[in-house]
């Protein structure tokens, strides 16, 4: 048992009405987690505390070298009243690998759940009830010293907020469109793209943009060194189903180890289905596309949850997916997990967390 003190906000919002008008990361709760660490005292301090501005000085660390961490998980409502996390240890786990690489102090994975599940229970009137919405949560950890020398931090600031969200992509379940880029580079070995940090998101905005002025949902990152191998979307990792192969690519330091994946993974596995972690050109893309062997590509994420892909451009070569409709496989990856996020579905791995 933790010591969590709650400080209850006066000045309660009104809740968006209609669910099914609800966009990804637009509203947040009336409540946040806070905990501080300082150097000499550790973390200290864990509180629920009102929603609101936070008091930074303009010299603090994060606004000048970016070092900050975050994730991203989902709070469901099941029929029966339930409120349901998904795999909320391994988001806890992946934000302490994520501090280790950026020299940020590990947290107390089990505080930080007993925090959030505090928070929750306090917001369970946030949490929406339609199964393709959810309360998105973003935990995040930012160096806060007022200090211009480029060093790790000594003072930290570890926050929770909670978004009631919908789809988010504006296409839901409609395939995407996705742009292979070939001009920029999101991440090499040895860098940052396995870990979950704000630089990784503000280096890929300049081809986001690109794409988006050609009419591309999102771009599809290519190696950092020889410009071949597929890695990932950037919001999600993504799976081609090549013949009977389901093909992802293999985690080698420089894409997400996403949860979504890990999950899909193992669901697939279950279903007897052949899935291989392993690197994939997009040349031998291409070419199974030729051949007629592409037969679905989809891309798996907390937010997007799975996202079909429905049309690939590279460099002008046009990949149009199953007819640009959503794939058998990909449909019921999407209803599965679903299921067992919302509570419609046995949770036969023991993946769901009852907040109670
Ligand atoms: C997520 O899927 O939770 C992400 O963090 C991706 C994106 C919204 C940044």
């Amino acid at each position: 048992m933790y010591n969590i003190r709650v400080e209850m906000s006066q000045n309660l919002k009104e809740k968006p009405k209609d669910e099914s008008k609800l966009t990804f990361g637009d509203y947040f709760t009336d409540h946040m987690f806070v905990m501080n660490y300082d150097e000499g005292k550790g973390w200290n301090d864990p509180r629920v505390v009102p929603y609101g501005p936070i008091s930074l000085e303009p010299s603090a660390m994060v606004f000048h070298y970016a070092q900050e961490v975050f994730e991203g998980l989902k709070a469901y409502k099941a029929a029966d009243g339930r409120i349901l996390l998904f795999r909320p240890d391994e988001n806890f786990k992946r934000l302490n690998a994520s501090n280790e690489r950026l020299c940020i102090p590990p947290i107390d994975e089990e505080l930080a759940l007993e925090g959030l599940k505090e928070l929750i229970k306090i917001e369970k009137g946030w949490v929406p009830s339609a199964c393709d919405t959810s309360l998105y949560i973003r935990p995040f950890i930012i160096a806060t010293d007022p200090h211009l020398g480029v060093r790790p931090g000594k003072h930290y600031l570890f926050i929770i907020i909670l978004s009631p969200v919908g789809p988010y992509y504006p296409e839901g379940l409609n395939p995407v469109k996705i742009y292979v880029e070939t001009k920029y580079v999101r991440a090499v070995k040895g860098g940052t793209g396995h870990i979950k940090t704000g630089g990784n998101y503000a280096a890929s905005l300049k081809s986001q943009a690109e794409a988006k002025g050609l009419n591309y949902t999102q771009v599809l990152w290519l190696d950092g060194v020889e410009r071949k191998y597929i890695e990932e979307v950037g919001t999600m990792n993504v799976f081609f189903k090549i013949g009977e192969e389901i093909v992802t690519p293999a985690l080698e330091g420089s894409i997400l180890p996403g949860i979504t994946r890990k999950s899909a993974i193992e669901l697939m596995r279950s279903w007897g289905l052949k899935v291989n972690e392993r690197r994939i050109s997009i040349d031998e893309l291409a070419e199974a596309y030729d051949k007629g062997e592409l037969k679905e590509a989809f891309g798996t994420g907390t937010a997007a949850v799975i996202s079909p892909i429905g049309h690939l451009n590279w460099n002008g070569k046009i990949m149009d997916i199953n007819g640009g409709q959503i794939g058998e496989l990909s449909h019921k990856l999407y209803e599965t997990l679903t299921g067992i996020q919302c509570g419609r579905l046995p949770d036969t791995f023991g993946w769901t967390v009852e907040v109670k």
